[in-house]
């Protein structure tokens, strides 16, 4: 039973009954040594307003966002962080006092999770500013890999299967200066990309799809990466063809684990270990 003192964080989204976020979140307090409750709840798109309005509610830290809200939950809220902004995509609500901001903390996550593999931030000299890195996918989940890696200073070409959509995301007006563009497989500079980033849904829960069929991986740079931001199955087409040609491929479930991270820091101040919510993801698979 909800006790009224008891803090509240949500998680908003259709369906909801199979996210991993409860988990997450739930270790995180215990680990925090913090009393928290989160709950996972099934919210139409029809429900979103009212729901967003609960959140002003006294002793409620906020609510992460998942499909179909992360998009439609902007007009409900007070502000925006600059990447939620920019991306035009809020996965993290937060309260404060009855005021509230949306985030976007799969941007740093995605960032937290590709430092982590190694992958350079701004000039270096092994890995020069404007690499050629190749994001797969057009939706909200590209948009905010395309702002991470613009970030990063990386050329960044968005290839996706409706090619318009990829056209529209190079396009969008929160990356400013910075240039993205769309491309098809053939036009890329291959033997020159070390980092592909999965940011389209192909390969989630179907193991024989992948976002590029009959690619060859050993027509990548050397020392090449590829993030495949689908965590279900665990080894997607994609990482396994990869893997198959000798190139390094890693699924999202560290992406999700410093999502949920950067999110709990935000509700309550605490910084919970990332490896705290990796566990969680281990023990609810
Ligand atoms: N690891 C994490 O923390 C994390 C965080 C956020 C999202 N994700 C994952 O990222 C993925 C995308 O999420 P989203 O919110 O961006 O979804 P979305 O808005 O529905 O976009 C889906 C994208 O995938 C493309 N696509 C779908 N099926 C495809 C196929 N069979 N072959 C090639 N392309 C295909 C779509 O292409 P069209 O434009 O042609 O339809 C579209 O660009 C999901 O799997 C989600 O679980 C992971």
């Amino acid at each position: 039973m909800s006790s009224p003192d008891v803090p509240r964080a949500f998680l908003y989204a259709d369906p909801a009954a199979h996210s991993l976020s409860p988990a997450m979140h739930r270790a995180a307090f215990r680990h925090a040594g913090l009393r928290g409750e989160y709950t996972a709840l099934r919210v139409s798109a029809g429900e979103l307003g009212e729901a967003v309005a609960r959140l002003r509610e006294p002793g409620v830290l906020g609510a992460n966002l998942s499909l179909p809200h992360k998009e439609a939950a902007l007009a409900h809220l007070d502000d925006l962080s600059e990447a939620a902004r920019a991306i035009g995509a809020v996965n993290t609500v937060v309260n404060r006092q009855g005021h509230l901001t949306g985030e976007n903390t799969d941007a740093p996550g995605l960032s937290a999770a590709l430092g982590e593999l190694g992958v350079v931030f701004g000039r270096n000299e092994t890995h020069p500013t404007n690499d050629p890195v190749v994001v797969l996918g057009a939706g909200g989940a590209a948009r905010a890999a395309v702002y991470t890696l613009l970030g990063l200073e990386r050329n960044v070409y968005i290839v996706n299967r409706t090619r318009e959509r990829a056209e529209e995301l190079a396009r969008m007006p929160g990356f400013g200066e910075a240039k993205a563009r769309a491309a098809d497989p053939h036009e890329l500079p291959w033997p020159e990309v070390r980092l592909i980033v999965n940011a389209s849904s192909a390969g989630l829960d179907a193991p024989d799809e992948t976002p590029l069929p009959g690619f060859d991986f050993t027509a990548l740079a050397p020392g090449a990466l590829v993030y495949d931001m689908v965590y279900r199955p665990r080894e997607t087409r994609l990482m396994r063809e990869a893997r198959a040609a000798g190139v390094r491929a890693e699924n999202g479930l560290s992406m999700l684990a410093h999502q949920a991270r950067l999110a709990f820091l935000a509700w309550t101040g605490v910084d919970v270990p990332t490896g705290v919510f990796l566990e969680a993801l281990e023990v609810a698979r």
